[in-house]
Protein backbone atom coordinates (compact mmCIF):
# COMPACT_ATOMS: atom_id res chain seq x y z
CA UNK A 1 0.00 0.00 0.00
CA UNK A 2 2.98 2.45 -1.34
CA UNK A 3 3.02 4.14 -4.22
CA UNK A 4 5.43 7.37 -5.17
CA UNK A 5 5.06 9.49 -8.47
CA UNK A 6 6.12 12.61 -9.90
CA UNK A 7 3.77 16.00 -11.18
CA UNK A 8 5.32 18.83 -12.54
CA UNK A 9 4.51 22.25 -12.30
CA UNK A 10 2.14 24.47 -14.75
CA UNK A 11 1.73 27.81 -15.35
CA UNK A 12 -1.30 29.30 -17.04
CA UNK A 13 -1.42 31.40 -19.67
CA UNK A 14 -4.93 32.02 -19.77
CA UNK A 15 -5.81 32.40 -16.15
CA UNK A 16 -7.97 30.50 -13.58
CA UNK A 17 -9.10 32.82 -11.33
CA UNK A 18 -12.49 31.83 -8.82
CA UNK A 19 -14.81 29.02 -8.33
CA UNK A 20 -18.49 28.18 -9.48
CA UNK A 21 -18.51 25.61 -6.48
CA UNK A 22 -16.01 25.97 -3.94
CA UNK A 23 -16.41 22.55 -1.93
CA UNK A 24 -15.95 20.41 -5.36
CA UNK A 25 -13.03 22.92 -6.16
CA UNK A 26 -15.35 23.90 -9.94
CA UNK A 27 -13.20 26.89 -11.38
CA UNK A 28 -15.81 29.44 -12.83
CA UNK A 29 -13.52 29.93 -16.34
CA UNK A 30 -11.41 27.44 -18.57
CA UNK A 31 -7.76 28.65 -18.38
CA UNK A 32 -4.51 26.85 -20.56
CA UNK A 33 -0.91 26.28 -18.92
CA UNK A 34 2.00 24.72 -20.01
CA UNK A 35 4.07 22.55 -18.05
CA UNK A 36 6.98 22.89 -16.98
CA UNK A 37 9.89 20.68 -17.21
CA UNK A 38 12.29 21.79 -14.78
CA UNK A 39 10.19 22.22 -11.51
CA UNK A 40 8.79 19.03 -9.96
CA UNK A 41 6.94 17.73 -6.30
CA UNK A 42 8.04 14.16 -5.57
CA UNK A 43 5.18 12.33 -3.55
CA UNK A 44 5.70 9.25 -1.49
CA UNK A 45 2.75 7.58 0.42
CA UNK A 46 2.37 5.25 2.51
CA UNK A 47 -1.36 3.96 3.67
CA UNK A 48 -1.11 1.99 7.26
CA UNK A 49 -3.38 0.61 9.78
CA UNK A 50 -0.94 1.35 12.70
CA UNK A 51 -1.41 5.55 11.92
CA UNK A 52 -3.65 7.14 14.18
CA UNK A 53 -4.34 10.01 11.16
CA UNK A 54 -2.53 11.19 7.79
CA UNK A 55 0.61 12.91 8.43
CA UNK A 56 2.41 14.61 5.81
CA UNK A 57 6.25 15.86 5.68
CA UNK A 58 6.68 18.95 2.84
CA UNK A 59 9.90 19.46 2.19
CA UNK A 60 11.12 18.04 5.82
CA UNK A 61 8.82 20.17 7.69
CA UNK A 62 4.90 19.20 9.09
CA UNK A 63 2.51 21.24 7.38
CA UNK A 64 -0.79 21.51 9.30
CA UNK A 65 -2.33 24.23 6.84
CA UNK A 66 -1.98 21.89 3.57
CA UNK A 67 -2.85 18.48 5.66
CA UNK A 68 -6.52 18.88 5.78
CA UNK A 69 -6.35 19.42 2.07
CA UNK A 70 -4.71 16.13 1.68
CA UNK A 71 -7.03 15.18 4.00
CA UNK A 72 -9.87 15.95 2.10
CA UNK A 73 -8.25 14.72 -1.26
CA UNK A 74 -7.62 11.15 0.43
CA UNK A 75 -10.75 11.12 1.82
CA UNK A 76 -12.46 10.80 -1.94
CA UNK A 77 -9.88 8.06 -2.80
CA UNK A 78 -10.10 6.10 0.65
CA UNK A 79 -14.10 6.14 -0.31
CA UNK A 80 -13.79 4.62 -3.75
CA UNK A 81 -11.00 2.09 -2.46
CA UNK A 82 -13.33 1.44 1.00
CA UNK A 83 -10.43 1.48 2.79
CA UNK A 84 -10.11 3.51 6.14
CA UNK A 85 -6.42 3.47 7.04
CA UNK A 86 -4.27 6.29 7.57
CA UNK A 87 -1.43 7.71 5.06
CA UNK A 88 1.91 8.61 5.52
CA UNK A 89 2.72 11.35 2.49
CA UNK A 90 5.85 12.52 2.09
CA UNK A 91 6.45 15.10 -0.34
CA UNK A 92 9.77 17.05 -2.19
CA UNK A 93 9.59 20.45 -3.90
CA UNK A 94 12.73 21.02 -6.07
CA UNK A 95 12.01 24.38 -5.84
CA UNK A 96 10.58 27.09 -3.43
CA UNK A 97 7.36 26.27 -1.84
CA UNK A 98 4.47 28.40 -1.67
CA UNK A 99 5.60 31.60 -3.23
CA UNK A 100 3.73 31.55 -6.31
CA UNK A 101 5.66 29.15 -7.76
CA UNK A 102 2.10 26.67 -8.56
CA UNK A 103 3.65 24.43 -5.49
CA UNK A 104 0.35 22.78 -5.36
CA UNK A 105 -0.44 21.69 -8.84
CA UNK A 106 2.49 19.85 -9.09
CA UNK A 107 1.98 18.62 -5.31
CA UNK A 108 -2.04 17.39 -5.70
CA UNK A 109 -1.15 16.01 -9.28
CA UNK A 110 2.10 13.99 -7.85
CA UNK A 111 -0.57 13.13 -4.39
CA UNK A 112 -3.35 11.92 -6.14
CA UNK A 113 -1.27 9.56 -8.72
CA UNK A 114 0.93 8.14 -5.58
CA UNK A 115 -2.83 7.23 -3.62
CA UNK A 116 -4.43 6.34 -6.46
CA UNK A 117 -1.44 3.57 -7.21
CA UNK A 118 -0.85 2.84 -3.70
CA UNK A 119 -4.73 2.14 -2.59
CA UNK A 120 -4.24 -0.33 -6.20
CA UNK A 121 -7.21 2.37 -8.01
CA UNK A 122 -6.98 1.78 -11.73
CA UNK A 123 -7.67 5.70 -12.77
CA UNK A 124 -7.96 6.90 -16.38
CA UNK A 125 -5.49 10.77 -16.67
CA UNK A 126 -8.63 12.20 -16.94
CA UNK A 127 -9.98 10.58 -14.07
CA UNK A 128 -6.97 11.46 -12.22
CA UNK A 129 -7.40 15.05 -13.30
CA UNK A 130 -10.81 15.38 -11.92
CA UNK A 131 -9.63 14.20 -8.84
CA UNK A 132 -6.45 16.71 -8.94
CA UNK A 133 -8.98 19.02 -8.95
CA UNK A 134 -10.24 18.46 -5.47
CA UNK A 135 -6.94 19.51 -3.84
CA UNK A 136 -6.33 22.82 -6.22
CA UNK A 137 -8.06 23.91 -9.60
CA UNK A 138 -4.35 24.31 -11.17
CA UNK A 139 -3.39 20.53 -10.34
CA UNK A 140 -5.94 19.35 -12.37
CA UNK A 141 -3.67 20.38 -15.70
CA UNK A 142 -0.84 19.21 -13.97
CA UNK A 143 -1.83 15.93 -15.13
CA UNK A 144 -0.85 16.31 -18.80
CA UNK A 145 2.56 17.91 -20.46
CA UNK A 146 3.00 20.43 -23.15
CA UNK A 147 -0.16 22.69 -23.40
CA UNK A 148 -3.08 21.93 -21.43
CA UNK A 149 -6.40 22.88 -21.55
CA UNK A 150 -8.92 23.15 -18.36
CA UNK A 151 -12.63 22.79 -18.69
CA UNK A 152 -15.31 24.54 -16.33
CA UNK A 153 -17.64 21.85 -17.69
CA UNK A 154 -21.70 21.76 -17.05
CA UNK A 155 -22.44 18.55 -14.88
CA UNK A 156 -23.29 20.08 -11.06
CA UNK A 157 -21.39 17.11 -9.67
CA UNK A 158 -18.19 18.11 -11.26
CA UNK A 159 -17.67 15.02 -13.62
CA UNK A 160 -16.70 16.98 -16.75
CA UNK A 161 -14.39 19.89 -15.04
CA UNK A 162 -10.96 18.44 -16.08
CA UNK A 163 -8.15 18.98 -18.33
CA UNK A 164 -7.52 17.34 -21.59
CA UNK A 165 -3.89 17.95 -23.57
CA UNK A 166 -3.51 20.20 -26.39
CA UNK A 167 -0.13 19.89 -27.74
CA UNK A 168 2.70 17.98 -26.35
CA UNK A 169 5.97 19.77 -25.26
CA UNK A 170 8.22 19.13 -27.75
CA UNK A 171 5.45 20.26 -30.54
CA UNK A 172 6.50 23.81 -30.09
CA UNK A 173 9.62 23.45 -27.03
CA UNK A 174 8.71 27.07 -25.86
CA UNK A 175 11.52 28.56 -22.79
CA UNK A 176 10.06 29.92 -19.35
CA UNK A 177 12.48 32.33 -17.42
CA UNK A 178 11.57 32.21 -14.33
CA UNK A 179 12.62 35.61 -11.80
CA UNK A 180 12.39 35.09 -8.12
CA UNK A 181 11.88 38.32 -6.42
CA UNK A 182 11.00 36.64 -2.86
CA UNK A 183 11.25 33.26 -1.80
CA UNK A 184 8.99 33.48 1.36
CA UNK A 185 5.78 31.97 1.04
CA UNK A 186 2.66 34.56 -0.41
CA UNK A 187 0.44 36.83 1.73
CA UNK A 188 -2.33 35.85 0.34
CA UNK A 189 -3.23 32.11 -0.42
CA UNK A 190 -4.70 31.92 -4.09
CA UNK A 191 -8.05 30.09 -2.47
CA UNK A 192 -8.41 33.60 -0.53
CA UNK A 193 -7.59 35.47 -2.86
CA UNK A 194 -10.34 34.36 -5.38
CA UNK A 195 -13.08 34.05 -2.50
CA UNK A 196 -12.43 37.83 -1.60
CA UNK A 197 -12.34 39.00 -5.66
CA UNK A 198 -15.62 37.03 -6.09
CA UNK A 199 -17.23 38.65 -3.55
CA UNK A 200 -15.66 42.48 -3.98
CA UNK A 201 -14.13 43.40 -7.13
CA UNK A 202 -16.81 44.95 -9.11
CA UNK A 203 -14.66 43.20 -12.54
CA UNK A 204 -15.18 40.12 -11.78
CA UNK A 205 -18.64 39.53 -13.82
CA UNK A 206 -16.75 40.96 -16.65
CA UNK A 207 -13.66 38.63 -15.99
CA UNK A 208 -15.27 35.54 -16.23
CA UNK A 209 -17.81 36.38 -19.24
CA UNK A 210 -14.13 37.82 -21.47
CA UNK A 211 -12.86 34.58 -20.34
CA UNK A 212 -13.96 32.47 -23.54
CA UNK A 213 -12.60 34.90 -26.37
CA UNK A 214 -9.12 34.19 -24.45
CA UNK A 215 -9.45 30.67 -24.24
CA UNK A 216 -10.47 30.80 -28.02
CA UNK A 217 -7.51 33.17 -28.99
CA UNK A 218 -5.01 31.18 -27.13
CA UNK A 219 -5.82 28.18 -28.50
CA UNK A 220 -5.59 29.23 -31.92
CA UNK A 221 -2.26 30.92 -31.19
CA UNK A 222 -1.50 27.44 -29.89
CA UNK A 223 -2.14 25.58 -32.25
CA UNK A 224 -0.73 27.68 -35.48
CA UNK A 225 2.54 28.04 -33.02
CA UNK A 226 1.65 32.13 -33.26
CA UNK A 227 4.04 33.63 -30.22
CA UNK A 228 3.17 37.16 -30.50
CA UNK A 229 -0.72 35.84 -30.74
CA UNK A 230 -0.03 33.96 -27.66
CA UNK A 231 2.01 36.50 -26.00
CA UNK A 232 -0.66 38.89 -26.13
CA UNK A 233 -3.46 36.81 -24.89
CA UNK A 234 -1.27 36.08 -21.95
CA UNK A 235 -0.22 39.39 -20.81
CA UNK A 236 -3.56 40.55 -21.37
CA UNK A 237 -4.95 37.68 -19.05
CA UNK A 238 -2.50 38.27 -16.54
CA UNK A 239 -3.04 41.50 -16.31
CA UNK A 240 -6.98 40.83 -15.58
CA UNK A 241 -6.38 38.41 -13.28
CA UNK A 242 -4.17 41.12 -11.12
CA UNK A 243 -7.03 43.99 -11.88
CA UNK A 244 -9.05 41.61 -9.72
CA UNK A 245 -6.90 41.39 -7.09
CA UNK A 246 -5.94 45.13 -6.79
CA UNK A 247 -9.72 45.40 -7.11
CA UNK A 248 -11.19 43.53 -3.97
CA UNK A 249 -11.66 44.70 -0.83
CA UNK A 250 -9.02 44.50 1.19
CA UNK A 251 -6.94 44.81 -2.15
CA UNK A 252 -4.33 42.22 -2.88
CA UNK A 253 -1.01 43.60 -4.63
CA UNK A 254 0.93 39.94 -5.58
CA UNK A 255 3.51 42.36 -6.69
CA UNK A 256 7.36 44.67 -5.36
CA UNK A 257 8.87 46.70 -7.27
CA UNK A 258 11.18 43.92 -8.10
CA UNK A 259 8.13 42.64 -10.38
CA UNK A 260 7.56 45.47 -11.48
CA UNK A 261 10.86 46.09 -12.73
CA UNK A 262 10.75 42.61 -14.26
CA UNK A 263 7.59 43.56 -16.64
CA UNK A 264 9.76 46.38 -17.55
CA UNK A 265 12.85 44.52 -18.56
CA UNK A 266 10.29 42.16 -20.23
CA UNK A 267 8.76 45.02 -22.28
CA UNK A 268 12.29 46.52 -23.19
CA UNK A 269 13.32 43.07 -24.61
CA UNK A 270 10.24 42.95 -26.80
CA UNK A 271 10.53 46.45 -28.38
CA UNK A 272 14.49 45.32 -29.31
CA UNK A 273 12.87 42.56 -31.02
CA UNK A 274 13.44 39.72 -28.40
CA UNK A 275 10.30 36.82 -28.69
CA UNK A 276 9.62 37.08 -25.35
CA UNK A 277 6.49 37.73 -23.17
CA UNK A 278 5.44 37.74 -19.33
CA UNK A 279 3.16 36.09 -16.87
CA UNK A 280 2.64 36.50 -13.26
CA UNK A 281 0.65 34.05 -10.91
CA UNK A 282 -0.93 34.65 -7.48
CA UNK A 283 2.70 36.03 -5.89
CA UNK A 284 5.87 38.41 -6.68
CA UNK A 285 7.51 36.16 -8.97
CA UNK A 286 7.79 36.94 -12.84
CA UNK A 287 7.75 33.91 -15.44
CA UNK A 288 9.08 35.10 -18.96
CA UNK A 289 8.03 32.67 -21.52
CA UNK A 290 10.68 32.72 -24.84
CA UNK A 291 11.50 30.85 -27.82
CA UNK A 292 14.57 28.84 -27.38
CA UNK A 293 16.48 31.21 -29.33
CA UNK A 294 15.97 34.25 -26.61
CA UNK A 295 16.40 32.37 -23.44
CA UNK A 296 19.88 33.01 -22.61
CA UNK A 297 19.15 36.86 -23.19
CA UNK A 298 15.93 37.02 -21.52
CA UNK A 299 17.47 35.23 -18.39
CA UNK A 300 20.86 37.53 -18.27
CA UNK A 301 18.70 40.68 -18.49
CA UNK A 302 16.02 39.51 -15.68
CA UNK A 303 19.24 38.49 -13.22
CA UNK A 304 20.16 41.97 -13.86
CA UNK A 305 16.93 43.35 -12.16
CA UNK A 306 17.37 45.03 -8.80
CA UNK A 307 15.49 42.95 -6.43
CA UNK A 308 15.57 39.57 -8.64
CA UNK A 309 17.16 36.83 -5.94
CA UNK A 310 16.89 34.26 -8.65
CA UNK A 311 16.68 33.20 -12.13
CA UNK A 312 15.39 29.66 -13.06
CA UNK A 313 15.24 28.24 -16.83
CA UNK A 314 12.54 25.69 -17.82
CA UNK A 315 11.57 23.98 -21.38
CA UNK A 316 8.21 22.54 -21.23
CA UNK A 317 7.64 19.15 -19.59
CA UNK A 318 5.90 15.59 -19.59
CA UNK A 319 2.47 15.06 -17.39
CA UNK A 320 2.29 12.95 -14.46
CA UNK A 321 4.94 10.06 -14.08
CA UNK A 322 4.18 6.94 -11.61
CA UNK A 323 6.56 5.06 -9.59
O1 LIG B 1 -4.78 25.94 -8.02
P1 LIG B 1 -4.88 27.11 -7.13
O2 LIG B 1 -6.06 27.05 -6.25
O3 LIG B 1 -3.58 27.34 -6.38
O4 LIG B 1 -5.07 28.42 -8.04
C1 LIG B 1 -4.17 28.83 -9.04
C2 LIG B 1 -4.37 30.26 -9.41
C3 LIG B 1 -3.34 30.87 -10.35
O5 LIG B 1 -2.10 30.21 -10.25
C4 LIG B 1 -3.14 32.33 -10.00
C5 LIG B 1 -3.82 30.85 -11.80
C6 LIG B 1 -3.75 29.53 -12.51
O6 LIG B 1 -4.56 29.34 -13.42
O7 LIG B 1 -2.86 28.71 -12.19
Amino acid sequence: MQARARARANIALVKYWGKSDAALNIPAVGSISITLDGLWSDTEIEFDSKLTHDSLLLDGKEDATQLRRVTTCLDLLRREADVEMPARVVSHNNFPTGAGLASSASGFAALVGAATAALGLERSPTELSILARRGSGSAARSVFGGFVEMHVGEASDGNDSYATPLLAADDWPLHVVIAVTETGAKATSSTKGMQSSEATSPFYRAWVESSPADLDAARSAIVSHDFDKLGEVAEHSCMKLHALAMTSRPPILYWNPATLACIDAVRALRRSGVPVFFTIDAGPQLKAVCLPEATDRVAAELHDVSGVVDVLVTGLGPGLEMG
